[in-house]
């Protein structure tokens, strides 16, 4: 392999979005040397969609503290989120929002000049109370003010950027140590081997399983791959968020901010369907609930126009309130629907949205992976952050607003454990050139040309058989259907070709290579889901319709070579009493 181009790095981090630009940003300002790989342009990562804002509690527009942000979450996550995790996530928050407010983000202003915030699902005031407003804001564009702001900070620390490189496959030492990755060029097609003392893997979720989502093309599970392939397992993959306010049959994300600015739903009877479902939230209940509130209404019958959506309705809020606070969302519905929702109610439907599940991780960033008798043991070197990571805050169900936070706080997390571990490690190791050699085949298995099965047709009737089979309800039958369905597509992947020697392009070999990894991440969701039978959060079977704490309060973990396993809940907070399950009501 001595013909491959090498760089060596301090640390190398794949995926350019709000985690790993905000770790990328800490490590080049402590000197260290750091790359970072990108598939896209890092200004169009996925971050650049999150609409609503990031949590805080900082008490802009009603009373609140961290305390009660960290009850709001344990309460989301239907308790399987780890609370140690939480607490520092919640803590760290307003510190978190600050330091953006320092790198530029141009935040919305209340009239007295601090960041404006707003309601969002699930939260409350003193543990259950009265709705809070803990939302930052920059209207409804705050990934984009984000990650513009962020991309600016590492222009300026001197972060370097592979852009539109994409990464193939970790590697390793002769132990096992992950020291990089291979990337190639996805312009001239050239590979690159990337050392790196450390590996922050922030590649985002896998929202293209599904046929209907708010994820950008590029949300294809990449990391997680590729973590899988590297003998990591994933954890807790079966709880995938469908956001209640998706555009009916489209799946463009309509922000929970348009609740929170006061919008409501509404069925064809024109009743605030909300209000049976969740007397006291209503349409600022947790998005598992109100997703499940839409589909029940369009299953009974309740749907509107085709009988296949609900409305949002804004109308009633005035021109004024959704132009300042809500500018995107009326300029898609122009675009796409061709309707003024300041003049006409918006048909929604839910949509797929987040992967709560992913690579294992402590708070440190640390990967984890079960070791003898232990349930986790850091694997030196490798670390995740972001949506692509479980860490886990948002346990089965994710709150609005949370997403943001948890990039940043634990990308921030993960540079700090990293800055440590570079001052104890000092120099490269040695890679075993059979991890390179592996790599290589795989990247070169994309180039096989002629007839075969396409990857856009495999890649439809994998979306077509996890929208079928693994939605939002969920059933024995349904799952043990999808999990025969996936293994038989997953098999088809070997008789995948790109197509004609003289029609061939980069992003044809880029299309296949995320076509496996979506399949791995399909694999591991649907596997996981058809052996909970329980209840929770985002997974919601029809079969087993309650919670069952005594068996299943406990993390899957999916493994290529080994199928399942579960884990312990870290159910102790760091300083606080621990939160201990009750039932969830809104
Ligand atoms: O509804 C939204 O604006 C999405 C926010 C989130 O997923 O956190």
């Amino acid at each position: 392999m001595a013909d491959i181009k090498r760089r060596q790095f301090d640390s190398l981090i794949i995926g350019a979005g709000g985690g790993g630009l905000r770790a990328a940003l800490q490590l080049a300002q402590a000197d260290a040397s750091v790359a970072v790989v990108s598939k896209v342009f890092p200004t169009r990562s996925h971050t650049v969609a999150a609409q609503g804002g990031m949590n805080a509690a900082l008490a802009n527009v009603l009373p609140d503290n961290w305390h009660w942000h960290m009850f709001d979450t344990v309460k989301g996550s239907d308790y399987l989120g780890d609370q140690d995790a939480i607490e520092y996530m919640c803590r760290a928050a307003p510190k978190a929002v600050y330091e953006l407010e320092h790198f530029g983000v141009p935040f919305s202003r209340l009239d007295n000049g601090s960041i404006y915030q707003r309601p969002f699902g699930g939260q409350s005031q003193n543990f259950g109370g009265e709705q809070a407003a803990r939302t930052c804001a920059a209207a409804d564009r705050t990934g984009h003010a984000i990650l513009h702001s962020l991309y600016q900070q590492n222009i300026r620390a001197k972060t370097h950027f592979f852009d539109e490189y994409f990464a193939v496959d970790l590697l390793k030492d002769e132990e096992g140590q992950v020291l990089g990755a291979l990337a190639f060029n996805i312009h001239d097609g050239e590979p690159v081997i990337i050392e790196a003392k450390t590996t922050l893997m922030a590649t985002g979720g896998a929202g293209q399983l599904y046929r209907t989502t708010t994820n950008a093309l590029i949300n294809t599970g990449d990391g997680m791959a590729m973590a899988l392939r590297a003998g990591v397992p994933l954890q807790d993959m079966e709880f995938f968020q469908f956001h209640p306010t998706g555009i009916a049959g489209h799946g463009m994300l309509i922000t929970e901010g348009a609740r929170g600015e006061g919008g409501y739903l509404v069925n064809a009877d024109g009743e605030r369907l909300m209000e049976r479902y969740a007397p006291k939230a209503k349409d600022l209940a947790s998005r598992d609930v109100v997703s499940r509130a839409i589909a029940t209404e369009v299953r009974e019958g309740r749907g509107c126009g085709d009988g296949n959506h609900v409305m949002l309705k804004l109308d009633h809020l005035g021109e004024d309130v959704i132009q300042k606070r809500l500018p995107g969302i009326r300029q898609t519905c122009i675009t796409f629907l061709g309707i003024d929702p300041a003049e006409a109610p918006i048909p929604v439907f839910p949509t797929a949205h987040y992967t709560m599940g992913g690579i294992p991780t402590n708070r440190y960033g640390q990967v984890v992976v079960p070791v003898k008798d232990t349930p986790e043991e850091p694997v030196t070197g490798l670390y995740a952050a972001g949506e692509c990571a479980c860490v886990s805050v948002h346990g089965a169900n994710r709150l609005g607003g949370n997403s943001l936070l948890d990039i940043l706080v634990f990308g921030r997390a993960a540079a700090n454990h990293i800055i440590e571990h570079l001052g104890e490690h000092r120099y490269h190791k040695p890679m075993d050139e059979n991890s390179i050699e592996q790599a290589m085949q795989r990247l070169n298995r994309w180039q096989q040309t002629g007839e075969g099965e396409s990857v856009s047709a495999l890649r439809t009737e994998l979306k077509a058989v996890m929208e079928e089979h693994c939605s939002v309800f969920r059933n024995e039958q349904v799952m043990r259907h999808g999990v025969e369905k996936i293994e038989a597509l997953a098999k088809r992947l070997d008789d995948v070709r790109i197509g004609d020697q003289s029609n061939i392009f980069n992003t044809a070999r880029v299309e296949a290579l995320e076509l496996e990894n979506l399949m791995n991440c399909g694999l591991a969701t649907m596997h996981s889901a058809y052996a909970r039978e329980e209840s929770r959060g985002a997974h919601s079977r029809i079969d087993f319709p309650e919670r069952d704490d005594k068996q299943w309060m406990r993390h899957s973990l999916y493994s290529l070579e080994n199928g399942l396993d579960y884990k312990p809940v870290r159910t102790k907070p760091i300083s606080v009493d621990s939160f201990p399950p009750k039932p969830r009501v809104y």
